[in-house]
């Protein structure tokens, strides 16, 4: 009985964090209205933005990203991936497949101080980990720069 209570404590608070999480992830209003990359495209199958994507900026992060420093509370930066097919031998861009957000709060301890969260092209969480699909990969890449990979410089 004791084990079965235990068994109950533990999914309850499993579950009420993971509806927390879900909870208060959501894309940030107007992010397509934030500056905006060019479209990049990546060809390694292996690599999580397989296609075509966009980086967009919003004004809090640009300081930091333009000229190196830390990046203020509040920060924010959005992917959109899309699909890409080959057309003639050309890239052409398909379906939206998947966004993601990183949102500097230093709450998240365990994600170097960002929020990463990962969502469906609809818009809706995907329950991604942080630390083991976004953290890891980011600290590897951009542990020098505050975890942010992309740069404003190949914006262009
Ligand atoms: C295997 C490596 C890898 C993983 C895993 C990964 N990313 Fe990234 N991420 C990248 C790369 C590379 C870029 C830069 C893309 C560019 O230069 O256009 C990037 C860029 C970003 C950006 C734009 C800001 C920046 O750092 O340039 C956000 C936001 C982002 N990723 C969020 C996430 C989230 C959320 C997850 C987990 C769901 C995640 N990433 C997982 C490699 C990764």
């Amino acid at each position: 009985m004791k084990k079965f209570i235990m068994f109950v404590l533990v999914c309850t608070v499993a579950f009420s964090s993971l509806a927390q999480a879900a909870e208060k992830a959501s894309l940030p209003k107007g992010y397509g209205t934030w500056e905006k990359s060019r479209q990049k495209i990546d060809n390694d199958k292996k690599s999580l933005f397989y296609g075509i994507h966009y980086v967009y900026v919003d004004k809090k992060a640009m300081k930091a990203y333009r000229s190196g420093g830390l990046y203020p509370e509040g920060s924010m930066f959005v992917v959109e991936n899309f699909n890409i097919k080959e057309i003639g031998g050309k890239p052409v861009q398909g379906k939206k497949n998947m966004i993601v957000l990183m949102k500097k709060d230093k709450k998240y301890k365990t994600t170097g101080g960002w929020q990463f969260v990962g969502f469906s092209p609809d818009g809706k969480p995907s329950g991604l980990d942080p630390v083991k699909n976004c953290y890891e990969c980011h600290l590897k890449e951009a542990k020098d720069r505050g975890l942010v990979i992309s740069r404003h410089t190949d914006f262009k």
